[in-house]
């Protein structure tokens, strides 16, 4: 009788609303946007923070290591928490174009976010330098791409004159709404982990990012969501790293295309949460990206880009710096599907091909 009461109850009760509506619907009162504002989402944000014990076992001293698996968004990066932001705001002021510089990702989420605000969009992007599901993405998503002989910087430095002489939104993370959206990662973190770590460990590029985290971070601190700020700590690539050497780099060069900038448009807002939360900018090679990037492939599961990856590979070459006991987030930007050339040269697996196709072939092959 009881059974069938609560079955009665259960259900004449409206259904818990579990679904995540993006990151503008989740944190509207902390963001720019009002009744008026079209929001333009692909839902975007809610990734998960997964332990990883084989970084934190490698570290030891009792701390415990988590990543951010950003490229779990829709497009597969960090860009849509920021690309929601920058495409509904454009709409809403009644744009019918956006244009953007990208090393690949920006393009990727422009193109996707500007189609279904039905708008247009043009990426502008360093030829034979961007991974090939970044391409791939951006031709799929409608965007129309201009490959140019030049690096990112000269692609970013025709994006703003463009955008300053001809009817077209600027969405690279000059274009403040960028940051706001990819604040809410910070956020999502805090509310998480019941307050912010000790150390956020993030990749740089045109540091656009760390500087969206620390103001995330700040804004739920100044809150009392968190009881304390964390150090920030910024990687770049030995070949393409800028904010550590403290001047622009001219032919900047890594593995990881993504942050192959050598003249960060962001520099001074990356300094200020640096030196504000007492952090650190240091550089890591190409192959200590390579070797972080295989063990969170083939320890941990987690498929992420070369330049994610080397957030935790400084991580671990700074790891004598860290206190015992202490919670660090690193935050991976992008999913490693973008750059399948980059992971097919770069494991250490086993790929027998031109097999016959017969069992006693394949048993032969495994030892049985
Ligand atoms: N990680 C990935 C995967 C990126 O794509 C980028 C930047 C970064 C890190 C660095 O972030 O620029 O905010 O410091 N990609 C840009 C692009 C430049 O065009 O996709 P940042």
């Amino acid at each position: 009788m009881a059974f069938t009461k609560k079955l009665k109850q259960l259900f004449a009760s409206t259904p818990k609303k579990s679904n995540w509506d993006g990151l503008i619907e989740e944190y509207k009162p902390w963001l720019p946007v009002t009744k008026k504002t079209p929001i333009i989402t692909l839902k975007e944000g809610g990734t998960p923070l997964i332990e990883v014990k084989s970084i934190s076992d490698r570290i030891g001293k009792e701390v415990k290591v988590y990543v951010k698996y950003d490229g779990l968004n829709p497009t597969g990066s960090f860009k849509d928490r920021g690309m929601t932001m920058a495409i509904s705001k454009a709409k809403e002021a009644g744009c019918e174009a956006v244009i953007c510089a990208s090393t690949g990702n920006t393009s990727a989420s422009a193109a996707a976010y500007a189609s279904k605000g039905k708008m247009r969009s043009f990426v502008v992007i360093p030829d034979g330098y961007v991974a090939q599901g970044k391409l791939a993405q951006a031709l799929v998503y409608g965007a129309e791409v201009l490959a140019i002989k030049g690096n990112f910087d000269k692609a970013l430095n025709i994006v703003r004159e463009l955008s300053d002489k001809y009817p077209i939104t600027l969405v690279n993370s000059v274009n403040p709404y960028r940051l706001q959206g990819q604040k809410t990662a910070a956020f999502e973190i805090i509310e998480y982990l019941g307050n912010a770590p000790d150390w956020l460990c993030i990749p740089m590029g045109n540091a656009g990012n760390i500087s969206a985290y620390w103001m995330g971070f700040q804004e739920f601190f100044q809150a009392k969501k968190s009881k304390q700020l964390p150090r920030m700590m910024g990687f770049q690539a030995s070949g393409s790293a800028p904010l550590v050497e403290g001047k622009s780099i001219n032919n900047p060069e890594t593995i990881a295309t993504a942050i192959r900038i050598g003249n960060p448009v962001n520099k001074e807002k990356a300094f200020l949460a640096k030196e504000s939360s007492n952090g650190k900018f240091s550089s890591v090679t190409d192959s200590e990206i390579i070797d972080a990037y295989k063990i969170l492939g083939k320890e941990e599961g987690i498929f992420c880009e070369p330049a994610s990856a080397a957030s935790v590979a400084g991580l671990l070459k700074i790891k004598n710096e860290v206190p015992s006991k202490a919670t660090i987030v690193c935050v991976l930007t992008g999913n490693g599907l973008k750059d399948p050339d980059c992971a097919i040269k770069n494991n250490d697996s086993i790929f027998h091909t031109g097999i016959d196709a017969e069992i006693n072939a394949i048993t032969k092959i495994m030892g049985f």
